[in-house]
């Protein structure tokens, strides 16, 4: 099969917003899967960030996380600027890492105003040591454990309760503290009872879930929090689920929440933050159509402030946690193409020299990825091909019947939209060192994440002493 290639990418920057769709019906379909500052140049060269893909794999190896500054800065403008634009009341975006933490990522996501969404003590310590303010992290988790929650109460960060386990731990932590000082500051995470279409995995608002408390719980679970003077709870939060395109779920958890907010104001509970979670999905492949960040947001915002009015109760801080539609579409993973096997008339594989280990998602969510290849951008595409990983199983298929330009090794396959949920679910299987990932701004190019090395892959390793010295490979 022949045809043109999708990626005419000499889109200006400003042409091209993510999260927008497609509004020049000529526009290649690439162009919404690359981050923003995706160009061609020399006829047949990617560059992201003003820099070529293919210097970058030189300079820094492959796999390569290439992260484009721009695009994840102009995500977290477009959600600040459209609560701004929408809500009246108070907001507060928070950056749900769980999609990529790292140091740098927190890092720019903080210095455009975004708070941080942490699920763990780990990530907790990473946005702190990327210098982000206490105050604006808040701590997810099904299973928070008590030195995760005495971290999040002592450093004075949020910590979105879970379960009544959780509650109860805190407390106890609190009393046998006696520290007037330590008050933890906190959320009630409700389930919401709420279904969306989405991969069964990463649904979280239907009641079967193992998040959050279950709605019969309501009165309960005020009465008890509204008798605990030592704690401070400040608010409530659900969350859905995750890659949603629906916009009516969102406008019904936002109804729900201000109902579950009137109710708490009937025991007491002078509740001042509404969190409505993440879940925006983004677009993967072309068929997809998620709306964009200002479409999902105006909804919430009008729907809470109609039930507010309708409640008569004060507009509530609001919060939301995106990830994906933040982060994935800012980031490529370019790879060198390796072997092929031609199986005639029934598949071409062509490997990579990454896979499973630096995404996870095809294997875990049969995900679906496009890819380019960074060195033949403007090549006719005139193969369907299978793009295997490395990895020794079977199932370590990168993405199935893609449609490239004749590659041969030492060609860069570059697979869109990986920001999110890559790096952040990558793992050593086969011992795979873990790959390196730069962040690209105006043609320069700075190392975020170094390649793990051999060494690495051993530093945790204990050979116990009486396995030392054996004489190895001698028993049949
Ligand atoms: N808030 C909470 C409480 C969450 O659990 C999540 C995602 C988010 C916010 C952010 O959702 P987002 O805006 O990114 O959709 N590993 C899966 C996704 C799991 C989502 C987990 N929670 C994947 O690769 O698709």
């Amino acid at each position: 099969m022949v045809s043109t290639h999708p990626t005419g990418v000499k889109h200006s920057g400003s042409q091209y917003l993510p999260q927008r769709r497609s509004s020049n019906a000529n526009s290649s379909p690439n162009q919404e899967l690359l981050p923003l500052t995706a160009r061609v140049h020399n006829h047949d060269f990617l560059e992201i960030g003003g820099c070529d893909v293919t210097t970058l794999v030189k300079q820094f190896g492959s796999p390569l996380y290439i992260l484009d500054e721009e695009t994840l800065r102009l995500g977290c403008q477009q959600y600040r600027d459209a609560f701004k634009q929408y809500y009246k009341g108070e907001s507060q975006v928070l950056y749900a890492s769980k999609a990529w933490n790292c140091l740098a990522v927190c890092a720019i996501a903080a210095s455009e105003g975004l708070g941080i969404d942490v699920a763990s003590g780990g990530e907790l310590y990473t946005a702190l040591q990327a210098g982000v303010n206490p105050e604006k992290i808040y701590l997810h988790s099904n299973n928070k454990s008590r030195e995760e929650l005495i971290f999040a109460t002592e450093v004075g960060c949020t910590i979105v309760v879970d379960n009544w386990h959780e509650l109860r731990t805190l407390v106890e932590i609190v009393e046998t503290a006696n520290s007037p000082d330590l008050q933890p500051r906190f959320l009630l995470r409700l389930t919401p009872g709420i279904e969306c279409h989405t991969h069964e995995y990463i649904r979280t608002g239907q009641l079967d879930s193992k998040f959050g408390f279950h709605p019969n719980e309501l009165e309960e679970l005020f009465t008890f929090v509204s008798k605990q003077s030592v704690l401070n709870c400040v608010g409530l939060h659900a969350h859905i689920g995750s890659q949603i395109f629906e916009r009516q779920p969102h406008r019904d958890l936002a109804a729900l929440m201000v109902q579950w907010f009137s109710n708490a104001a009937k025991y007491g509970l002078n509740l001042t933050e509404l969190n409505v979670g993440g879940g925006l999905g983004i677009k993967y492949i072309e068929s997809d159509d998620p709306p964009s960040i200002e479409e999902w947001v105006k909804p919430i915002c009008e729907v809470i402030q109609e039930a507010c009015v309708a409640e008569n109760l004060p507009l509530p801080k609001l919060l939301c946690e995106p990830g994906r539609s933040l982060i994935a579409t800012a980031c490529v993973t370019a790879y060198t193409i390796g072997s092929s096997k031609v199986i005639p008339e029934i598949r071409t594989y062509i490997a990579i020299d990454g896979g499973m280990s630096d995404n996870p998602r095809p294997i875990t969510y049969q995900s679906v990825y496009r890819a380019v290849v960074a060195n033949k951008m403007s090549s006719e595409l005139t193969q369907t091909v299978t793009i295997a990983g490395k990895h020794c199983e079977s199932g370590d298929i990168l993405i199935k019947d893609a449609l490239l330009p004749k590659t041969e090794p030492g060609d860069i396959l570059v697979v869109m939209g990986t920001g999110a949920y890559n790096y952040s679910m990558a793992s050593n299987y086969n011992r795979l060192p873990r790959s390196a990932a730069v962040v690209v701004a105006n043609g320069e190019a700075n190392l975020i994440l170094q390649r793990e090395t051999y060494q690495d892959l051993i530093r945790q390793d204990r050979l116990p002493q009486r396995l030392k010295n054996q004489e190895l490979g001698v028993k049949s």
